[in-house]
Order: C-alpha cells, then sequence, then structure tokens
C-alpha cells in the first residue's frame, strides 16, 4: 500500500470515533477529580492538602501556591525545594496576566569555560554533582514575590503547615520511599544530606517511618519571622556559602545579596482559536509549545486521528524544526536578543510546515535554525480557586535531588542548575539537549529551561493549568496535553496519561513511551525514515498536572453540566493527588 494509501487508512478509522455523536470517549484512566469551588494539583498529597487549606481558609489561588511550594520543599525533596527555582505564570479573574521567573542565576564568580579542563573537553559531573553545579536559589524570593504581589494572606499562615511537616514529620508513603530509593547514591555521599534522608545505619528509610527535618524547619521558620532575608542576607546564606567554599564551590555572600526575581511579560499565542500563555525566555517552553502549535494548526490533527502515523510524523518534524531553533537561539533575555516574535510568528510556521515533507522523515543535520545566526527532576502544580484565580508553577532543583548536596546546618537540597547551560557549544547536557552561545555561561546569567507552566483560555475563560517537569521533554509533554484535549476529545486524565513520545532535534530520533505506538505505526513511521526507540527512562517522561474548566473534556464542556474544575495528576506519579473542595 503506498503511504498515501496508509494515511488514508489511518484518517478513516479515526474519523468514525471524531465523526461520532459527541459522547464522552472514556479511555483506560481513572476520571478525573471533580470540585465546584478549589482545585489543587500537585505531585505530594500532602501539599495538595495545604493548597485546599490554604484556599478554604479564604485564600486566593496564588496564597495557595505559595503554601504548595513550601510544603512540597518538605514532603517532595527529589524536587520540592527552597534551594532551587523556577517558574509561576498567573492568570487572575479578570484575565489579567503575570509571569515571576525566580530561577537559578550563575554566580558572580562564573565562568563560560568553568566546567572544561585544561584540553577543553567537558568534566564528566561538574556541573551535575556537588557545590560547583549550584545555581544562585531563587524560590524563596519568587514564592514571597508572589505572595506580596498577588496573595492575600501573611506569610507566617502560608509557612506553617510546611514548618509543622518538617518540624514534627510525616509518615513515609510507598511514593515517598520509592522517590528517596531513586537518590540512594546521591543521597548517601553527602554528609548532611545522608543524616536527614538516610536511616541512623546509612539503609534506606522505609514505608511508615517517620520523616522529621528540624533543620530545615529552623531554615524555614527564620525565613517565616524575617522573609527572604532570613535565606539571602542571613545565616541561611553564610551556612551555603561556607559549605560551597569548603568544597570547591565560587558561591559568594554577594550572590544571595543581589538576587532579584524577574516580572516579566507570558508568552502568547492561538491555536485553532484557543490562546496559550505559557513561559518566556529565560524558558524556552512558551515559545517552543507555541512554535510547534503554529506549524501543527495547518494540519488536520484530529481528522487525521491520535497517535496515527499521520499525526505523528507532522508532530515529530514540528518538534523537530521548533527545538533546532530552542537550542540555537533562545538564551536569558538579560544576555541575548531573542528572536520570539520570529519564533512565534505563523507565517514562520508555515514556512517550515511548507519544507515538511509529508511522507518522509527529515533529517535534523539538515534543519538549520532559519534565519537564526548561533554566535532529574522538578515539579509542576496547578491550581484553579473559588473566584477563577489561575497559577501554574514549576519549579526544580534540576536532577533528581539537584546537586545532591545539604549544606550542614539548613536542612536545604542544593540545586544543580548550571548544568542547564551550555557547557560546551555541541556537547550534550543532563537531557541529552545539544545548545549554542545564546546559553553559554556567564555571571549572573540564567541557564535556559524547558519549564513550560501553561494556562489555556477560550473566548477570554479560563479552560486549562497544565505542565510537567521532565527536562526537555516537558514541552513535548505539555504540548501532547493540550492537543490531546483539543484535538483528540481526551478527558484531562486522558490525556495526561497516554503514552508520549518526543523529538528534541539532536540526537535525531524519536522516542516513545511504551504503548505509545502501535506495531503498524511503527512500521510506517519507519518506512517514512523516522528512527523510534522504546525509551524506558520513567522519571524523565514526566509527572503532568492538569486542571479543565468546565468538564473533564471538550465534548463534556460543550454539552454543559459538567463539574466546575476538574484536576488530574499523571498516573506516572507515585504521590501526587489532585484535590479539590
Ligand atoms: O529548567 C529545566 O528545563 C530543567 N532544569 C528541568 C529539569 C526537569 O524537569 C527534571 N525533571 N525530570
Amino acid at each position: 500500500m503506498s503511504s498515501r494509501g496508509r494515511s488514508f487508512l489511518a484518517a478513516v478509522l479515526s474519523a468514525t470515533l471524531v465523526l461520532a455523536p459527541p459522547q464522552i470517549l472514556l479511555a483506560a484512566s481513572p476520571q478525573p477529580v471533580g470540585a465546584q469551588n478549589g482545585m489543587v494539583v500537585t505531585a505530594h498529597h500532602l501539599a495538595s492538602e495545604a493548597g485546599v487549606e490554604a484556599l478554604k481558609s479564604g485564600g486566593n489561588a496564588i496564597d495557595a501556591a505559595v503554601a504548595v511550594g513550601y510544603v512540597l520543599a518538605v514532603v517532595y525533596p527529589v524536587a520540592g525545594n527552597i534551594g532551587g527555582g523556577g517558574f509561576m505564570t498567573i492568570r487572575l479573574k479578570d484575565g489579567k496576566t503575570a509571569f515571576l521567573d525566580f530561577r537559578e542565576r550563575a554566580p558572580l564568580a562564573a565562568t563560560k569555560t568553568m566546567y572544561l579542563d585544561a584540553n577543553g573537553d567537558v568534566v564528566k559531573g561538574a556541573s551535575t554533582n556537588g557545590y560547583l553545579a549550584v545555581g544562585v536559589p531563587g524560590s524563596v524570593m519568587g514564592l514571597e514575590t508572589a505572595r506580596e504581589k498577588y496573595g492575600t494572606k501573611s506569610r507566617a499562615e502560608l509557612m506553617a503547615p510546611a514548618i509543622k511537616l518538617a518540624r514534627d514529620g510525616f509518615s513515609l508513603e510507598q511514593g515517598d520511599v520509592a522517590s528517596l530509593a531513586s537518590g540512594f547514591k546521591k543521597l548517601s555521599s553527602d554528609k548532611a544530606a545522608a543524616a536527614i534522608f538516610l536511616k541512623p545505619d546509612g539503609k534506606p528509610l522505609e514505608i511508615a517511618d517517620t520523616l522529621k527535618q528540624p533543620d530545615l524547619a529552623t531554615s524555614l521558620e527564620a525565613v517565616s519571622k524575617d522573609g527572604p532575608d532570613a535565606f539571602y542576607k542571613g545565616a541561611v546564606a553564610d551556612k551555603i556559602v561556607d559549605a560551597s567554599r569548603a568544597t570547591g564551590g565560587i558561591l559568594a555572600k554577594q550572590d544571595f545579596e543581589q538576587y532579584a526575581v524577574r516580572e516579566l511579560e507570558p508568552v502568547t499565542c492561538s491555536y485553532r482559536g484557543y490562546q496559550i500563555l505559557s513561559s518566556p525566555p529565560p524558558s524556552s517552553g512558551g515559545i517552543i509549545i507555541c512554535e510547534i502549535l503554529n506549524i501543527l494548526e495547518g494540519y488536520p490533527l484530529s481528522y487525521l486521528g491520535q497517535s496515527s502515523s499521520a499525526t505523528v510524523h507532522a508532530m515529530v518534524e514540528a518538534m523537530r524544526y521548533a527545538f533546532a531553533d530552542r537550542n540555537a537561539a533562545l538564551g536569558d533575555p538579560d544576555f541575548v536578543k531573542n528572536p520570539v516574535s520570529t519564533l512565534l510568528d505563523k507565517t514562520y510556521a508555515k514556512a517550515i510546515r511548507d519544507s515538511i515533507n509529508p511522507y518522509k522523515a527529515g533529517k535534523s543535520a539538515d534543519v538549520t535554525p532559519l534565519g537564526l545566526a548561533e554566535s532529574n527532576e522538578t515539579t509542576h502544580y496547578s491550581i484553579v480557586d473559588k473566584d477563577g484565580n489561575a497559577v501554574a508553577v514549576t519549579y526544580t532543583l534540576n536532577g533528581s535531588f539537584g546537586a545532591g548536596v545539604v549544606a550542614p546546618g539548613t536542612g536545604i537540597l542544593l540545586n544543580n542548575e548550571m548544568d542547564d547551560f551550555t557547557s560546551k557549544p555541541g556537547v550534550a547536557n543532563l537531557y541529552g539537549l545539544v545548545q549554542g552561545e545564546a546559553n553559554a555561561i556567564a555571571p549572573k546569567k540564567t541557564p535556559l529551561s524547558s519549564m513550560s507552566p501553561t494556562i489555556v483560555t477560550k473566548d477570554g475563560k479560563l479552560f486549562m493549568v497544565i505542565g510537567s517537569p521532565g527536562g526537555a521533554r516537558i514541552i513535548t509533554i505539555t504540548l501532547e496535553a493540550i492537543i490531546n484535549v483539543i484535538d483528540h476529545g481526551m478527558t484531562i486524565q486522558e490525556a495526561i496519561d497516554a503514552p508520549r513520545f518526543h523529538h528534541q532535534w539532536q540526537p535525531d530520533r524519536v522516542v516513545m513511551e511504551p504503548y505509545a505506538l502501535s506495531s503498524d505505526t511503527l512500521k510506517m513511521l519507519a518506512e517514512m525514515g523516522h528512527n523510534v526507540q522504546l525509551d524506558l527512562g520513567w522519571p524523565i517522561w514526566g509527572q503532568a498536572a492538569g486542571i479543565l474548566v468546565g468538564g473533564k473534556s471538550l465534548s463534556e464542556i460543550e454539552q454543559g453540566g459538567g463539574a466546575r474544575l476538574n484536576g488530574a495528576m499523571d498516573s506516572r506519579a507515585a504521590s501526587g493527588a489532585a484535590k479539590g473542595y
């Protein structure tokens, strides 16, 4: 059969689903959690509970986001943090939007070649382990900026649940134990981390053990009482700087003293009548999601069918081109001129679409960013309150448990975000990203991110809140969840749970989760020239957290009568929960 014939067959099969009378097609996924007033979806059930409590006691979505951010720092040490940084996308009930960049900055003593040896080769592990990997943390300043500008409650009230959980401890469940076990080697090799996250005999903690973090409680209490100064100008910064100096790090007190949050304009674009609101540089996330959506808008994805060879081909090719742009052109906006308007331009997307062969895989080596000169662990949470304020937060230590170091006396795990920079052009980082000069290391610069806390609206009304961890795959995880809801009619839970695939330009291959594509589809893609590989690297496939407003799925929204808020925590997440009231 010709490839045209095959696409036609796939189209006919999927059209029978698409053209059926509107109904809710339930796949093998749990139902989303429905609620009328507020919804909090996070990677830890205790954090979701703290968020719901903040909402129930009169706080808004931003208050809940602050409470959740601090609780995750206690109960979800693999990624929850005050020793890392992140992004917050906000859409207020009146439609006003905001974006807070509280990501890490490079220390003042950082240099472009700091991870290279005398031969100019990248020193393995230097940008991922220990204090040299640590960027200046932003989470405390970010959460406080959000609270002061957009919240309604006191810092003490919002931080109280986190302090209590750190001081009194919490009983470990299966997901907690699995998460700590995944970091056993890293945590064992740092004395201060081992003293907190392992048993006194050095063995892993077990289910029903209580994890108490008195030093972290003290650090959090200091912030609660004195605000960010306690972290950036006080004893916490001193202890981190001392520990860094003692082990070859370059962090200085001045790095902490001058840390500032940036409030930036979120990136926006339209997709089939929906408005996407997401992260601007120093994230690549919003721009690249929009670039891919702009390319895909020209294909009838719904008609072509979910995970058909024609749909997957179009999506993979769009990913290939957009990631080439990402890796070459984007960086911290204070340091490089990002070609934002070009990358968001629908005619630019059309030019890319025109160069995609509908029957044949492109070659990444042939894809150079058009018109542009080149000079494992994060967490996402989504919240909507009773008034319709929406918050999407992705924050991170970068790799699981970050740099694997806790500054003695602070209880704070520190990030290894410096690895997100280009250590050397052409050499892949932790997430396999091959990046260029725009993302080179410089003092005070912020490494390019893929984090994409995203809010979608339709006709001026809140539609969806979505995001995920997953390194470079954050972009395609978020994208696929959006497409699964808008083009394929899935419930928010199905859209998040559906097996995923990903292409990031280099390496030139499509990776897929088990069961993402049928063997028929795989065969067709192989015939088109795609190199598709099964990837079992589970944590990297992310843990999306989403909320859909007005129904479980597009068809329920269109029919009316659905729950106001429909929360879905990724079924891949071991300890997460959507909780509403
Ligand atoms: O900002 C970024 O793009 C990365 N530091 C995110 C890392 C991540 O998602 C790890 N999670 N699996």
